[in-house]
């Protein structure tokens, strides 16, 4: 059902991203759920790039179910990656990492978290969709005492997740990253209701991609409807992005 409001909502301008930096995505070929092989990961960093995107993020997994995911490893793998395709068009590549909240992460903690900023402070965290994981605060508390500044990934895509809990998140200085495409629906209409909340409360630090696959992108960004006012928060959280 169309919404009386969503009368005055509109599509992304033409040439929105141009001069963005994207700090979450799955495009590091072959390390995760996101993009398996070079040429596609090449396929959608050419996209990219043609639209514009100045900078790309690449943040894989860190999580019990990749357990040959260590930093050395993906170290490794990002600086291989970049090295053979130096002259390829595509975005300016950096290396970061979404860590997921489990049994993996202190091991993660003790070998150091791959940062989205130059000063190596803030780590991007991601918890599971269905269920509050019970330790999280004292993983989160142990980060913190090491120097580092959680960054929530997508924390409208949770389903437990309600406005006292977020509250209480955003007062323990965690920080917040919306993906772009829960404006679109593309997690359901709880999700997408929830970025749109979140957004026009001002709640959130960054936006992100999360990237994990090329397919229908052009839909999917056409799909995104937003108010001028909505519009002009993105905006501040483009800027953000830049800042890191
Ligand atoms: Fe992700």
């Amino acid at each position: 059902m169309i919404m009386m409001f969503d009368l005055f909502k509109q599509k992304l301008p033409e040439g929105f991203f141009k001069g963005a930096c994207d700090v979450h995505s799955h495009l590091l070929p072959g390390v995760d759920d996101g993009f398996p092989t070079e040429e596609k990961t090449l396929e959608a960093l050419a996209f990219l790039h043609n639209h514009g995107v100045q900078s790309v993020k690449m943040t894989p997994h860190f999580m019990k179910d990749y357990p040959d995911n260590t930093r050395e490893q993906i170290e490794h793998r990002f600086h291989a990656f970049v090295e053979k395709y130096a002259s390829a068009p595509m975005p300016k590549l950096s290396l970061g990492g979404e860590y997921m909240l489990d049994s993996c992460f202190p091991k993660r903690l003790s070998e150091g978290f791959l940062c989205l900023d130059k000063e190596h402070t803030l780590v991007l965290c991601e918890t599971s969709y269905m269920m509050m994981e019970p330790r999280m605060k004292e993983m989160l508390y142990d980060a913190m005492l090491k120097g580092y500044q959680p960054v929530i990934a997508h924390p409208e895509r949770y389903v437990y997740a309600d406005k006292p809990l977020y509250h209480r998140w955003k007062q323990k200085d965690y920080l917040f990253q919306l993906n772009l495409f829960s404006l679109a629906g593309a997690y359901g209409n709880t999700a997408q209701a929830k970025a749109h909340q979140l957004l026009k409360e001002g709640v959130y630090d960054y936006i992100g991609s999360d990237l994990h696959r090329l397919n229908s992108i052009e839909e999917r960004v056409k799909a995104i409807k937003l108010s001028n006012k909505e519009i002009d928060l993105v905006l501040k959280l483009l800027e953000n992005n830049e800042r890191l």
